[in-house]
């Protein structure tokens, strides 16, 4: 099937997708329906029917199982930063890039942490809470200004980095641990080991990907490393921590306070219920995963990925895409384009070049990028053979999705 005319591309976007991202869309002509909520797996594949493009935020898992039944879905705006809601390897092989806003939300997060440091040293939601329940308990034993005290930061990337500035601003003296080699900001010095900055902190903070590696990664041993009347702030996901370990933590008091945005559960809509064995206990502040969620971060995510998408509709650029070949391309001007991704085994630009110049297929441009799975291949033609070439190239055992752009 050759990629349907500019106006008949439809984009479905889910759990209430910021209206910033429509204009990408109509701009384009494309077709744009809405959803407020997530969908589950067998509502989101009855939908899929004719749909080119799918935007969600968090809650919708696009499984294996999704991706197989999805024929015509070209491509995924993943509205927020994680991505790991997507089935990534396995869209690749599907031949559908999924993009993502990695730094929209950065500084709604940084700013939340930050703000939540000086809450937990001042016990101020328990405060809060008694003065609401009409109590009056007016105390400065264990309250804390938090200058002069060390934040750990664990993954000193986008946010990781953000929330340093911002905590060097404040006075306090900041730390970090990396598995990867980073360039320290103002004073920031990184630590070797996470037990070295577990031991030196007052204050923990996570910003690490979900990763099998980040599993647990703090956990009771974890915990017990931590100095006692310390505070551990999650703000990454759920994973991360061993949520019983922490409960605990606090229970018997080695820890004098957390804050929690992400849980390896988390309900799926506005009206399920949360249980957490956090949920009571003293000075715990949980959120329910709004670390990003501020209009300027949702505007910017749905302007982000909603170019991203279209662009991606319009000219087949990949750039960006989180689990795809890159390739950036230009608008077409004339002629037609040929979109191809395929199996990346040896041979296949070898059979893609016979067939076109088996039809004396005049290429304007050609441009290949592969990774370990799969294959994009763009190619500029003139509009006279692309429709043939498109079929006889569809056919090759190692296609998996062609389309012709005009
Ligand atoms: P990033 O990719 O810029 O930084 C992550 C850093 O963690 C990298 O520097 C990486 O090298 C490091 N890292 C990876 N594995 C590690 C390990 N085992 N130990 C130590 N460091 C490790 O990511 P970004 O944008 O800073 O986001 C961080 C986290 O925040 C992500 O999990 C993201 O999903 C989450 N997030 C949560 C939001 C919320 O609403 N609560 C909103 C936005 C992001």
């Amino acid at each position: 099937m050759p990629s349907p005319p500019r106006e008949e591309i439809r984009a479905l976007l889910l759990e209430n997708i910021h209206p910033s991202s429509h204009d990408s869309f109509r701009g384009d002509g494309i077709v744009v329906e809405t959803v407020s909520s997530a969908l589950k797996e067998d509502e989101l594949i009855a939908r899929l029917p004719g749909v080119q493009l799918l935007g969600i935020r968090s809650k919708t898992k696009v499984t294996q199982k999704v991706l197989e039944n999805a024929p015509d879905l070209m491509g995924i705006g993943a509205f927020c930063i994680g991505t790991n809601q997507v089935a990534l390897a396995h869209a690749a092989r599907c031949g559908v890039p999924v993009f993502n806003a990695p730094f929209s939300n950065t500084r709604s997060v940084a700013e939340l942490v930050i703000s939540e440091v000086i809450a937990l040293a001042r016990q101020l939601f328990d405060r809060s809470r008694e003065v609401h329940e009409g109590k009056w308990r007016k105390v400065a034993t264990s309250c804390y200004e938090v200058r002069g005290k060390t934040l750990g930061i664990v993954g000193y990337g986008h946010i990781g980095s953000q929330v340093g500035v911002l905590a060097e601003a404040l006075g306090m003296r900041v730390i970090t641990f990396d598995i990867r080699a980073t360039l320290p900001i103002g004073n920031t010095k990184a630590t070797e080991t996470l037990s070295n900055l577990l031991r030196s902190s007052d204050f923990v903070t996570l910003h690490v990907p979900e990763t099998p590696q980040t599993k647990n990664l703090i956990g009771e041993s974890e915990l017990a490393i931590m100095r006692k009347g310390t505070y551990l702030l999650n703000l990454s996901r759920g994973t991360v921590v061993d949520i019983p370990a922490l409960a605990s933590a606090i229970r018997s008091g080695h820890l004098a306070g957390a804050s929690v945005d992400v849980y390896p559960e988390e309900p799926e809509s506005n009206v399920d219920d949360f249980q957490s064995e956090l949920r009571g206990l003293p000075n715990v502040i949980l959120t329910p995963h709004v670390g990003g969620s501020t209009e300027e971060a949702q505007e910017a995510i749905g302007r982000e990925v909603g170019v991203a998408l279209a662009k991606f509709a319009r000219t087949g650029t990949t750039a960006g895409a989180v689990n795809f070949p890159q390739v950036e391309v230009a608008p077409l001007r004339e002629g037609q384009r040929l979109l191809n991704v395929h199996r990346n085994v040896p041979g296949v630009l070898r059979d893609i070049n016979k067939i076109v110049s088996d039809r004396d297929a005049n290429i304007r441009a050609q441009i290949l990028s592969t990774d370990t799975d799969v294959g994009y291949l763009v190619m500029d033609l003139d509009d006279k053979v692309a429709h043939d070439l498109r079929r006889d190239i569809a056919q090759l055992s190692t296609s998996i999705k062609t389309r012709i752009l005009t």
